[in-house]
């Protein structure tokens, strides 16, 4: 073995505690991510090939350990005590007027003030400035040992830099799972299937409790230090603050919203302030903590029960409550999307009252597995709305939750195409709910192009039930306008004038103004030219509007489904009974082009050009091309990997040309 191997081993174990350093403790990298995974992996070669040299305090060793059986006991030489709270100002001054009392004295008080981070309590014990055990908090007294787990944590050094390190020191802190690191994850989970975590908290103590570290070191946890355990052979500060500000310069990592604040009113003024950057911080807090700093007073005040005297907890008010599902309503948008709304036992959570919470749509209901009756976790965070994050399993189920086929306001058929999360109501002329929309839309300029009639008038106009669809606008009268909001009686006689001469307009945009989903200008135009009349379009079926240029299956049953509807039918029967009219429309000479008259089905891959080019290319020399093989098909193009429709195609004996053939005819001279 050459000589050098060790000391490369050891210089490249003190860059990367060096880096790590830089990295999590200072904020400020000097090399790549890359180039310190180069360094890491360059070092677990040299440690595998040189088992000699493997060490435990590696910080290679940050990838996980053995496999354990259960966790060894680990008891704590000083408890891990739990803290005392208050829930409100006049709480807190009873909390510092009990200090006084204890003190005999009442000089003003210094308090170190930190955010109460919310995972997992942790003690790391530190020998001569290596990282030999760390446990959780347990009962207090016995904790477990997790050090194969802990020391996988990135922010946590094997080895502290610097001076002065006590030969013994016990430093106390948080495990968390960063708030951004905990979405990432379950984000990741519902993608692969596997099941996520409730909260951040949960996500920490799960990750850390693993037997295997190998999870562990998967797992985005981080760690804070709030407090120091045992010291041997060392001493510290004597304030609890600038111990925090050592373990730091250790490389410890300490909160970056940890102050200093005076007597009751600076820790109230640090509650508020740190309540509203709740919604801004990397890691999920249920509170403040308010510690007497100097650690003389400290000492002097001591321990009542289990919780010390010297510090207390102010929580901010929960952001998860549990409650039961009463049932669910389904509300229609402005735009039809139907949305599913939990109807909750009220409850109190993230300071207000929540009754309801929105289920987003129907994969939300399945993926939670909910029923009504079930009790259920909220989570209200600040300025989010109200979410269910998950039912109680085993908690009573009385119904399942169904999902309407028919609108709840307007009882038109709810459609739901295929790959997308959201179903809709198709009664967009009729229904209630979207009636201003669908007015607006009515008469906006690309559509019906109706001069004063604006937003806010068509809000005015459905509110004083003036109209209730597009068609009721052509029976209003300027006596019933004029009392309307900012509308003098010249502009009342305009708009009812540019009402009436909104009748004259064109199929294209009668069609848009309908409101059809998926249906623009541009889909519009197309449809009108493609079947010259209302009535053809109407009466088109799937197969039909696909002839259309720009027409895909989508749209086709979007426009199917629009016109099924009995009450989108009645209002356009009202709106041709207004006298609303358009010219004639030509068709276009297609019988003088080459392919007039024949219908071509194509399938399976195309190399040359994709399926829609040739679908173009086609129309625009007057084929048809058609979507399924049947009689009426003249030719069925196949490309690589036809299937069932080449066969169809074959046994009814239809023409079949392949992709180069096809090539011949769209180039050929005509
Ligand atoms: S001090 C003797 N400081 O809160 C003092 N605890 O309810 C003991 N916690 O188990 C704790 N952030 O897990 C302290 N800045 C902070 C904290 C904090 C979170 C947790 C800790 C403890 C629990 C006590």
């Amino acid at each position: 073995m050459p000589e050098s191997t060790a000391k490369k081993i050891a210089t490249l174990r003190q860059q990367i505690q060096t880096h790590n350093y830089n990295y999590y403790t200072l904020d400020t990298p000097t090399i790549t991510d890359a180039e310190y995974d180069r360094q890491i992996r360059s070092l677990r070669t040299l440690e595998d090939k040189y088992p000699q040299y493997a060490s435990s305090e590696s910080p290679s060793q940050s990838v996980g350990g053995p496999v354990l059986d259960s966790f060894n006991k680990v008891p704590h030489e000083m408890a891990m005590l739990s803290l005392g709270n208050v829930y409100s100002e006049e709480e807190l001054n009873e909390f510092i007027e009990r200090i006084h009392k204890r003190l005999k004295n009442t000089q003003e008080l210094i308090f170190c003030v930190e955010p109460k981070l919310d995972g997992l309590a942790i003690s790391l014990l530190y020998e001569q400035g290596q990282l030999i055990r760390a446990a959780t908090r347990g009962d207090g007294s016995v904790g477990e040992d997790v050090t194969y787990n802990v020391k996988t944590i990135k922010n946590i050094p094997h080895t502290l830099q610097g001076d002065n390190i006590p030969q013994r020191l016990e430093v106390r802190g948080e495990v968390v799972m960063p708030i951004a690191d905990f979405h990432a994850f379950n984000q990741q989970a519902l993608a692969n299937d596997t099941k996520g975590f409730v909260n951040p908290r949960n996500a920490a103590a799960g990750s850390l409790r693993q037997l295997d570290s190998n999870i562990t070191a998967q797992r985005p946890l981080a760690f804070y230090s709030y407090g120091i355990g045992i010291i041997e052979q060392g001493s510290l500060a004597d304030s609890h603050y600038q111990r925090l500000q050592q373990l730091k310069q250790w490389g410890l990592p300490i909160t970056h919203e940890i102050t200093q604040e005076t007597d009751a009113k600076g820790c109230i003024t640090a509650y508020q302030q740190l309540l509203a950057n709740r919604p801004k911080l990397e890691y999920e807090i249920d509170g403040i903590v308010y510690k007497v700093d100097d650690i003389a007073l400290q000492e002097q005040l001591g321990f009542v029960a289990r919780a010390p005297r010297w510090a207390t907890a102010h929580k901010f008010p929960a952001q998860e409550e549990q409650t039961q599902l009463l049932d669910v309503e389904f509300q229609v948008g402005r735009t039809g999307a139907i949305t599913p709304v939990a109807i909750l036992e009220p409850v109190f959570v993230g300071g207000v009252t929540v009754s309801r919470a929105s289920l987003h749509n129907a994969d939300e209901i399945q993926r939670l597995e909910l029923k009504i009756g079930n009790t259920v976790i909220i989570r209200r965070a600040a300025d989010v709305i109200p979410q269910i994050v998950k039912a109680l399993p085993g908690s009573q189920a009385l119904k399942e939750i169904i999902f309407p086929v028919s609108c709840p306001v307007c009882d038109s058929e709810i459609e739901r195409i295929e790959g997308e999360a959201i179903a809709r109501c198709t009664g967009g002329l009729y229904c209630a709910a979207q009636r201003k929309e669908a007015i607006k839309y009515f008469a906006s300029r690309k559509a019906m192009n109706i001069d004063g009639l604006g937003v806010k008038v068509v809000e005015q106009l459905v509110d004083e039930h003036l109209i209730n669809n597009p068609a009721d606008l052509f029976t209003l009268n300027t006596e019933q306008l004029v009392p309307l909001e900012r509308m003098a009686a010249k502009k009342a006689e305009n708009l009812i004038n540019a009402i009436d001469q909104c009748k004259q307009t064109t199929l294209a945009k009668f069609i848009l103004a309908l409101g059809i989903r998926e249906v623009g200008d541009a889909t519009a135009k197309n449809l009108a030219e493609h079947f010259l009349t209302l009535d053809a379009i109407q009466n088109a079926d799937i197969e039909a509007l696909e002839q259309v240029d720009d027409v895909g299956e989508i749209v086709a049953k979007h426009v199917v489904t629009f016109f099924r509807q009995v009450h989108n039918q009645e209002v356009i029967q009202a709106l041709i009974a207004t006298g609303i009219y358009w010219p004639e429309i030509q068709a276009k000479e297609s019988h003088e082009l080459p392919l007039a008259g024949k219908t071509y089905v194509l399938t399976g891959t195309l190399t040359k050009m994709d399926r829609n080019e040739a679908k173009l290319a086609l129309q625009a020399l007057g084929a048809k091309v058609s979507g399924s093989v049947s009689k009426k098909t003249d030719y069925v193009v196949a490309g690589e990997s036809a299937g069932s429709k080449l066969t169809k195609a074959q046994d009814l004996e239809i023409s079949v040309l392949s992709e180069d053939q096809l090539l011949n005819i769209l180039n050929r001279d005509f």
